[in-house]
């Protein structure tokens, strides 16, 4: 291509952009301008460009110039239009206008995190069978987390491998509640179990309470286990309570949460703190996973709190709240709903 026409086809698309951005009127026209000459794609100025490459090499330094100098014309002519429209700043020029009709920005709802919506459920459920609501404290006495249930010095449970003891002054730790005066380390709860002792202690028999809650435990993080998790702590004491109440309990809550489909089972086992002991288990993906341990108050946890095991009897459940929710929102791994990340999380919305 001939310089002088390169030349001339500049001189004209100036002329006709001046002309254009000295009447544009609304900035919707003005944006359309902008896009028309200097587009990325397929811009005035960007199809000259490309006529560049069939200049003569002698006369490439001078057209690239006189490029450069079209270009930056026009994009003074840009800049002066959208001063005059307003265009970029809080300032509506004449003839702009808010447009009202424009659909506004939704506000981000939070949701419920699935392991509150479970508490919830779970509450609901068990108030239906006639259970009341207890909360204890997460930072325990070693006498409400292990003594009065039965759980003695030497027990492998108390290990401080096992458990998060807490470094406290001396001073400021709470005397034992048993016998002994002497200050003792507290620690984060292991379990609710706790919660037996503590309503027991002050609540009037008969009691049918359930204690919902953080435990902790510093156990390695995998799909199935968390240092910190929750668990639905059961208690029922009244003459002649029986274990064919506490396998009916189970059973009546599990068809509840879990859907009239699901199979249970109860399986021997040992807890300090009942006789007998079971655990339970429901069927998932191929396989038994448990989710709770059970039985029927061991008559020296009784002694603990000065109930006579000749005249009451009880039973107990300890259950897990993260498999609960995780079977039934179909949540393979149990770090998902620690990662407080949104977008996992905001699935379980309701
Ligand atoms: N506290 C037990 C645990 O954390 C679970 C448990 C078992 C609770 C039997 C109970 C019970 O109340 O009776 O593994």
């Amino acid at each position: 291509m001939a310089l002088d026409q390169f030349v001339s086809a500049l001189d004209s698309m100036l002329q006709e952009a001046c002309a254009s951005l000295l009447e544009v009127q609304s900035s919707e026209a003005l944006e359309q301008l902008r896009v028309r000459y200097t587009g990325a794609k397929s811009g005035a100025l960007k199809s000259v460009q490309k006529m560049l490459g069939s200049i003569d090499v002698k006369d490439k330094p001078a057209a690239g110039k006189k490029f450069n100098e079209v270009r930056d014309s026009i994009e003074a002519a840009l800049a002066d239009a959208s001063q005059r429209l307003g265009v970029g700043s809080s300032k509506q020029a004449s003839g702009v206008s808010f447009d009202p009709t424009l659909p506004g920005l939704r506000p981000r709802l939070g949701t419920i995190h699935p392991i509150t919506q479970t508490l919830e459920h779970l509450k609901e459920i068990m108030g239906r069978l006639g259970f009341n609501v207890t909360e204890g404290p997460e930072i325990e006495d070693q006498w409400h987390n292990f003594v009065a249930l039965n759980i003695p010095e030497d027990h492998p449970a108390r290990d401080p491998l096992d458990n998060f003891y807490l470094a406290t002054a001396k001073s400021a730790l709470p005397r034992s509640s048993g016998s002994n005066q002497v200050p003792e380390a507290c620690l984060l709860r292991s379990q609710t179990s706790t919660v037996q002792i503590r309503v027991m202690e002050t609540q009037p028999l008969p009691l049918r309470i359930i204690s919902l809650g953080r435990v902790y435990r510093p156990d390695a993080p995998d799909a199935t286990h968390f240092p910190m998790f929750h668990q639905m702590e059961g208690l029922w004491v009244d003459r002649n309570v029986t274990m064919a109440q506490l396998k009916s309990v189970l059973r009546l809550f599990a068809t509840s949460y879990l859907g009239g489909d699901v199979s249970i089972r109860f399986r021997p086992s040992f807890f300090p703190f009942t006789e007998p002991s079971v655990e339970v288990d429901y069927w998932w993906n191929g396989q038994w996973v448990e989710f709770g341990g059970a039985g029927m108050v061991d008559p020296n946890v009784f002694h603990s709190v000065g109930i006579d095991p000749e005249a009451w009897s009880g039973f107990a459940f300890g259950l897990g709240v993260e498999r609960l929710c995780m079977r039934r929102f179909g949540i393979t791994d149990i770090r998902d709903l620690y990662r407080s990340d949104v977008r996992f999380l905001s699935q379980f919305a309701t």
